[in-house]
């Protein structure tokens, strides 16, 4: 009987087992660091409806949004050690991974449009990039779009001299580091998530952003000026752990892939009227007074920082420097 028991026990716990891991999906968590109503946040549920769709529902995408399970640091340690799939950090925090070159699209300047950016990432140099990422665990899977930055504070920032002083917020980039000594300011590495609370209590006057992570973060709230500069740039590589990105199977990988490059499109078709969507909400706050440069102040800026091109030469790698403004300023025509 107590045999018969026994069996009965293990052929139930067999019939639970069996069906339900053989349908279990496989779990994608994406995590980052920005709120859901932003371009990465959008590119991120895409694809997670995409890859489900694809899938037949095979894999399942968690997307965690505004670090709810990682800040910045902690989510780059978080994929290499497996316990999220996915994530698509800033340009600008590749840095402390030791893959500092993705710096060079922090050079201020060097973007000169949008046009620039996809000859850049569609071609050789962006997947030059992307492929030092291996060595590291990690596969670069695609670049996603956000913007270019727009400076805040709570002073007006009109001439290079009204930023002696000011404490500015920057990510894990040395490039802007540099960026924001030239300008005589202040940098401060501070995690995204930490931002809106550092500038409420005075820890830092400003930051530099694009106008989509300003408005979703309610930087305006706190910050009474800015100005719309367009002197630097944010964009995202999509990153996967390669451990697991190589283990997927080989009926699921092609559809995961696919809804990666769908997903991929419907971010960059979106991030201009995102960002253009939060300066005009900005604007109807009405807390924050903005400042559209004029041709001879973006001039002044420029050439306050036009030494950290030759500065960050060493950091970022003169050749990368090169090719990618030789790259950014090729006539299409
Ligand atoms: C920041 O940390 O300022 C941003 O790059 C955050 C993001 O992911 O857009």
């Amino acid at each position: 009987m107590k045999k018969f028991v026994l069996a009965a026990a293990s052929i139930a716990a067999l019939a639970l087992v069996g069906p339900a891991s053989a349908q279990s999906p496989i779990v994608i968590k994406f995590s980052h660091v920005v709120a859901t109503n932003t371009p990465k946040g959008q590119g991120a549920e895409k694809f997670k409806e995409l890859a489900e769709k694809y899938t037949n529902g095979k894999v399942k995408v968690e997307v965690y949004p505004n670090s709810q399970l990682y800040k910045d640091k902690e989510e780059v340690e978080a994929l290499q050690l497996g316990a999220v799939q996915m994530l698509a950090p800033s340009l600008a925090k590749f840095g402390p991974l030791g893959v500092k070159e993705f710096e060079v699209f922090d050079l201020p300047y060097i973007l000169p449009d949008k046009a620039a950016l996809g000859r850049i990432t569609k071609g050789p140099i962006g997947k030059a990039l992307l492929a030092k990422l291996e060595p590291k665990g990690i596969t670069g899977l695609a670049y996603w779009d956000n913007g270019f930055k727009i400076m805040t504070a709570n002073k007006p920032m009109i001439h290079v001299a009204d930023f002696q002083g000011l404490k500015m917020r920057i990510q894990s980039s040395k490039v802007l580091e540099a960026q924001f000594r030239a300008l005589g300011a202040i940098p401060q590495v501070l995690a995204f998530s930490e931002v809106y609370q550092a500038m409420q209590t005075g820890v830092i006057d400003g930051n530099e952003n694009t106008p989509s992570n300003c408005y979703t973060q309610k930087m305006h709230e706190v910050q009474k000026h800015a100005t719309i500069s367009n002197h630097g740039y944010i964009g995202y590589a999509v990153i996967v752990n390669k451990k697991f990105w190589d283990g997927l199977p080989a009926d699921v990988k092609p559809q995961v892939q696919k809804a990666m490059d769908e997903a991929t499109e419907f971010a960059n078709s979106i991030s201009q009227k995102e960002n253009d969507d939060a300066i005009a909400a900005m604007k109807k706050a009405g807390t924050t007074q903005f400042h559209d440069q004029t041709p001879a102040e973006k001039e002044e800026w420029k050439k306050a920082l036009q030494p950290v091109v030759d500065e960050m030469a060493t950091r970022v790698g003169k050749d990368l420097i090169e090719s990618f403004q030789k790259e950014a300023n090729a006539k299409t025509n």
